[in-house]
C-alpha cells in the first residue's frame, strides 16, 4: 500500500486521537517499517490492517466504522495529491466515473507498482449509479467512505447499499450509490 495512505491515516489518527494514541498503536503493533512512511514508497498491506485493528482496540470502535471514517479522510488527501485540472469535475457521477478510466490511470503512470481497484460504473440510474468494485485487497469499505466524501465535496448526501460483497464469498462488491431526497416540510 502507497505510503500517502500511511501519512494520511497517522494525521487522521492524531488529529481525532492524540499523538499519544499513535504511539501507542505504534508500540503494539510488530510493523517492518517501524511505522516510519514516505509518502512515495510502497508498504506491506499488513501493516495498515494491524494499525486499524490496534486502534479498533484502542478506541472500541468497529473495525468497519473506522475504515470507512478513513475512506471519507483520506478523500481530501488523495484529491489533493492531484494535478488541479483533474480536480474538478461538474458532479458526483462524472467523478465516479472517472476514478477507473482518468485518476486510477495518473496513479499508475507515476507509481507503476500501485494496486488500485477496479471500479466501473456499470448502470446509471436518474437517482445514482451502481458501482462495480474488485481487488485482492477487498477494501470495499474505504471506497465506501471516499464516495461518501466525495458526494459531501459537491454538497450532496448519498445511501450506499452493499447489494453483494466480497466478504461474503462473491468475487465482486456491488455498491448502489443512491442521492439522499432532502426533506421537505
Ligand atoms: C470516490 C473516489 C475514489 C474511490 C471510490 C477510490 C477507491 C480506492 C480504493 C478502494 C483504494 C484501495 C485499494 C483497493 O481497494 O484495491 C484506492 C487506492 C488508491 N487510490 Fe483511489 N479512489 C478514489 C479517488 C482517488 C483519488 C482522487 C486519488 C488521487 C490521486 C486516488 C488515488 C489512489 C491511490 C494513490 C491509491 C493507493 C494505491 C496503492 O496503494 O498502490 N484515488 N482507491
Amino acid at each position: 500500500m502507497r505510503g500517502s495512505v500511511f501519512t494520511n491515516f497517522q494525521e487522521m489518527v492524531e488529529a481525532q486521537f492524540g499523538m499519544a494514541c499513535w504511539e501507542t498503536l505504534l508500540a503494539n503493533c510488530d510493523l517492518p517499517s517501524g511505522g516510519i512512511y514516505t509518502a512515495s514508497e510502497n508498504y506491506d498491506d499488513q501493516e495498515i490492517l494491524s494499525l486499524v485493528v490496534a486502534l479498533s482496540d484502542e478506541t472500541n470502535i468497529p473495525v468497519n466504522q473506522l475504515v470507512e471514517a478513513f475512506g471519507r479522510y483520506l478523500y481530501k488527501g488523495l484529491m489533493h495529491s492531484l494535478p488541479p485540472s483533474m480536480r474538478d469535475y461538474p458532479d458526483l457521477w462524472t467523478l465516479l466515473e472517472a476514478v477507473d478510466s482518468v485518476i486510477h490511470v495518473e496513479v499508475h503512470k507515476l507509481y507503476p507498482d500501485a494496486v488500485t481497484p477496479k471500479l466501473i460504473v456499470q448502470e446509471k440510474f436518474d437517482t445514482g449509479v451502481k458501482l462495480y468494485y474488485q481487488s485482492p485487497r477487498k477494501m470495499c469499505l474505504l471506497a465506501i467512505g471516499l464516495v461518501h466524501q466525495a458526494a459531501e465535496s459537491f454538497g450532496m448526501s448519498v445511501s450506499i447499499t452493499h447489494e453483494c460483497c466480497m466478504h461474503e464469498g462473491a468475487d465482486h462488491c456491488l455498491l448502489l450509490v443512491e442521492q439522499e431526497q432532502v426533506k421537505q416540510d
